[in-house]
């Protein structure tokens, strides 16, 4: 089975013997309780690179005081199991404290972008995910890094980061992998209960009654918006936002308590 490596220091020995070898390396970052959208990943950095890193950290930073980061899901012996049958070389699996010790005070903040969006229901969110990017950036030093195209923001931000910060990484995007009636697969799809797992496709069948609308000659951003809400009218799903970023159709939406979150190219 592959190493579960728990410090930054024991990170860099691990990776400093591949590089000694002349070896390129793989990274895909997660917050763990892994599945086949995560496994296509850890697949495709198996794929273009000679070792491949993932990350299993739950980032405290990115969520807000009422979010989910108590009840977020761990299961890392599953994850480990799934990411080495998928080519993956070693989890990275540090503590909170490992992260964060006592003093930390720096922050990346990618202006603009971050406040928009899912942005604004969720502030301080894509602050924290960038700070611990960043951070894991540094620690793993990969060649490559592999993100979901289903957090399209997160990745545009991240791009960003890398680009504004010289920061020598390339970004690898893979498209969404979804569950065989549409759902765009999601740790937090783990929270719905049979009825709402049942109702939650209806997102992206709503995105897509938002494209057709998007394709008529006359469709405006509000025209776009207001068809995915007539979408989702009586599914039990309740819209937080559908916008346009960067030819996409984006949307943020309640079933329950789960926060769900999908696009699709217009
Ligand atoms: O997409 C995620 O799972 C997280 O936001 C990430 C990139 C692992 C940072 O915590």
């Amino acid at each position: 089975m592959i190493p579960v490596v728990r410090t930054k220091k024991a990170l860099a020995r691990l990776v400093s013997s591949w590089r000694a070898k002349g070896l390129t390396v793989g990274f895909v970052p997660t917050m763990g309780a892994l599945h086949e959208g995560h496994a296509a990943l850890v697949r495709r950095s198996a794929a273009e690179n000679d070792r491949t890193v993932v990350s299993v950290f739950v980032n405290p930073l990115q969520f807000g005081p009422n979010e989910d980061y108590g009840r977020y899901p761990r299961a890392l012996p599953a994850d480990r199991k799934l990411v080495a049958a998928a080519g993956a070389d070693a989890v990275y699996a540090p503590s909170a404290e490992e992260m964060y010790p006592k003093g930390f005070r720096t922050h990346v903040e990618v202006e603009g972008l971050s406040d928009l969006y899912c942005g604004k229901y969720r502030p301080g969110h894509f602050r924290g995910v960038a700070t611990v990017v960043l951070k894991l950036f540094n620690q793993v030093g990969a060649d490559r890094a592999y993100f979901g195209e289903k957090d399209w923001q997160q990745v545009r931000i991240l791009e960003t980061m890398i680009r504004d910060l010289d920061i020598a990484v390339r970004i690898v995007r893979v498209p969404i992998v979804r569950e065989n009636d549409g759902l765009a697969m999601s740790s937090r799809n783990a929270y719905l209960s049979p009825a709402e797992r049942r109702a939650a496709p209806a997102l992206r069948k709503a995105l897509e009654a938002g494209r057709k609308e998007a394709r008529r000659p006359h469709s405006r951003p509000e025209t776009i918006g207001a068809s995915v809400r007539h979408a989702l009218a009586g599914t039990g799903l309740k819209l937080q936002y559908a916008s346009v970023l960067d030819g996409r159709l984006l949307a943020a939406a309640y079933l329950g308590r789960t926060r769900l979150i999908d696009n699709i190219k217009l």
